[in-house]
């Protein structure tokens, strides 16, 4: 019986549209830069994991040719022609099964040994010299303590380039996951457990991160920040942060300091060299040098200072921040207080 065709009228051939959408599809991953892309490593642990990534690729890649190839010589050697018989039933070939069976088998265990290796390998704690950071997660923000260097701080982790970072992980709420993806991860930050652990970046930059584990309505922006910088320069800021709260530097900073004092706002964040000592919600010492607010989701601006402080739910759902009503000259004087807390 003959096959009712598709009338095919348009100049170009078929298959031209789907290649098109598929070339489009490939360019559409060359643009970048990729600033939270764990395919573009910085650490040595990124790298081992960049390392596995890449010797897998390469089986599936010649799985891939040597199927997809079989497949396309089956589709043109074996298709019906007119006028051909009928195909010939084959059943069992021996040699054929044993090797498709063998085949996968030896392909897994090609994939499982490094895999394992990796696994063992990024598992272990940190070895040698390194500087210790605890990373506490907390609904929906990050605490940085450094123990050894007396520096306290919330959602920028600072670390000198070159050297071993141990970061040690544990929640104050629920379940969260630590990840830098150009630096390796990522790992659970569990209440009353403590994770590891560690890399050494290669190069000085600015690095995204973002909680990996469902952890509440603002787990999507549960973001984090790293500077790696040169020992000087994070040694510099060390000593920066290190240093209580500076004094106000404005007659509106200092009318903002008062209005944070006598509010709510001590009940919960510490300023140093003050009486605000309070613990449950980020340190705000040296708030205005961060680059970012509200868990690295703003720019730390006056104007999205104000938008925080007058509606943080409206920034962030669910956020714990209780404000008490505040007039707009009240808002202005405590936005230029953070601000000079440099
Ligand atoms: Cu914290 Cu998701």
């Amino acid at each position: 019986m003959e096959r009712g065709r598709r009338p095919h009228t348009s100049g170009a051939p078929r298959w031209i549209g789907p290649l098109l959408a598929l070339a489009a599809l490939a360019l559409g991953a060359c643009g970048g830069p990729f600033p939270q892309s764990a395919l573009d490593p910085a650490s040595d642990f990124a790298w081992k994991l960049q390392d596995l990534f890449e010797g897998i690729f390469f089986w599936a890649v010649i799985v891939f040719v040597l199927v997809e190839g079989a497949l396309i010589v089956a589709i043109f050697r074996f298709r019906e022609r007119p006028g051909g018989a009928a195909p010939r039933a084959t059943h069992g070939n021996t040699l054929l099964e044993i090797s498709w069976t063998l085949a996968p088998a030896v392909v897994l265990v090609l994939i499982a040994i490094p895999t394992i290796r990796t696994i063992w390998d990024v598992d272990q704690p940190a070895r040698g010299e390194s500087l210790v950071v605890e990373a506490i997660g907390h609904q929906w923000w990050w605490e940085f303590r450094y123990p050894d260097l007396g520096v306290v701080t919330a959602n920028e982790m600072h670390i000198p380039v070159g050297t071993q970072i141990d970061v040690r992980l544990t929640s104050a709420d629920v379940i969260h996951s630590f990840w830098f993806p150009r630096l390796g991860g990522k790992r659970d930050a569990i209440p009353g457990h403590e994770n590891q652990i560690w890399f050494t970046a290669d190069s000085a930059g600015l690095y995204l991160g973002q909680c990996a584990e469902f952890c509440g309505l603002s787990h999507a922006l549960m973001k984090m920040q790293l500077v790696a910088e040169a020992p000087e320069a994070f040694q510099a800021w060390v000593d920066r942060q290190k240093s209580d709260a500076l004094a106000a530097d404005s007659v509106i900073a200092a009318e903002g300091s008062q209005a944070f004092m006598r509010g709510g706002c001590i009940a919960c964040h510490k300023v140093r060299g003050t009486v605000a000592q309070g613990v449950i919600g980020p340190d705000l010492t040296h708030v205005g040098s961060r680059r970012r607010i509200a868990a690295g989701i703003l720019d730390n601006t006056p104007e999205n200072l104000e938008r925080w402080i007058r509606n943080p739910q409206a920034v962030k759902p669910g956020a714990l921040m209780v404000v008490p009503e505040l007039d707009d000259e009240t808002v202005r004087r405590i936005v230029a207080y953070l601000q000079s807390l440099k």
